[in-house]
């Protein structure tokens, strides 16, 4: 893949040239971040635990008509994706609190939430994406209020499907953060829901013990940041027993 275009590199994929217009290739590498950069490491295997994981939710949520940027993958660590414009938002979505929503207020972790909630941050790493109202998103053009409209209804639809898919397999999904973008066809332009979908970017707890099987192992000093994942692909039918 090394001779193909780079578009872009981010802390945990890389963003190559896709083999026809208007596709890209993305890349998961074993890098783990925390904290905006200020926490580094690599996973063995990381990459291709996540490329896997997120092919399986994307894969069904294309299948379900949740419009995504997922075409299909292409080996271990790479998967064909349509080239979006990514709006420049990070979209959270918290069932029960943890993490920032606990530290900002107050609300101990584990606390289920009367009702889901949706926040949005805006993606700049020099500011560390600071959390944002709708009205600054509108005020800056950063996207318009049918783009909000579109985005929260997939991002409610994208919810009750991973709620579903890990209590299935006794996993309780805390919260995720999701990113989407533009697609362009011809004058017509949709929302579709981009990035990836993985423990990186979920904060999943199994069910009876309690145990953390996602990011927050690494950024919480766990150990085992690997074999969560692995539980978690195991979980969802993607790994055999002996992977
Ligand atoms: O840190 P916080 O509690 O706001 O994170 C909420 C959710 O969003 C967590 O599942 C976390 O893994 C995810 N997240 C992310 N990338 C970020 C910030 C948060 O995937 N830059």
């Amino acid at each position: 893949m090394s001779r193909r275009r780079r578009i872009y590199e981010g802390k945990a994929k890389i963003l190559y040239e896709g083999p026809e217009p208007g596709t890209l290739i993305q890349h998961f590498k074993d890098d783990a971040t925390a904290f905006n950069n200020k926490k580094h490491a690599v996973i063995d295997g990381k990459g291709v635990l996540n490329n896997r994981i997120s092919e399986f939710i994307f894969t069904q949520l294309n299948s379900l008509g949740v419009p995504t940027h997922f075409i299909k993958r292409l080996n271990m660590r790479e998967q064909l994706i349509r080239e979006v414009e990514i709006v420049p938002l990070e979209v959270v979505v918290r069932n029960v609190a943890a993490g920032s929503l606990s530290t900002r207020l107050g609300i101990p972790e584990g606390t289920a939430l009367p009702r889901s909630i949706i926040e949005f941050y805006y993606k700049n790493d020099e500011l560390g994406d600071p959390m944002v109202s709708e009205e600054h998103i509108t005020a800056f053009g950063w996207a318009s209020p049918q783009d909000i409209d579109d985005i929260m209804a997939l991002a409610i639809r994208v919810n009750d499907f991973l709620s579903g898919l890990f209590l299935g397999v006794g996993i309780r999904l805390v919260d995720f953060k999701i990113e989407f973008g533009r697609l362009w066809e011809g004058d017509m332009m949709r929302i579709v829901l981009a990035d990836e979908i993985s423990p990186d970017s979920c904060r999943l707890w199994d069910q009876s013990s309690g145990e953390k099987l996602d990011k927050d192992r690494f950024r919480r000093d766990l150990g085992g940041m690997l074999e969560a994942y692995q539980e978690v692909a195991r979980r969802l039918g993607i790994l055999n027993d002996n992977e």
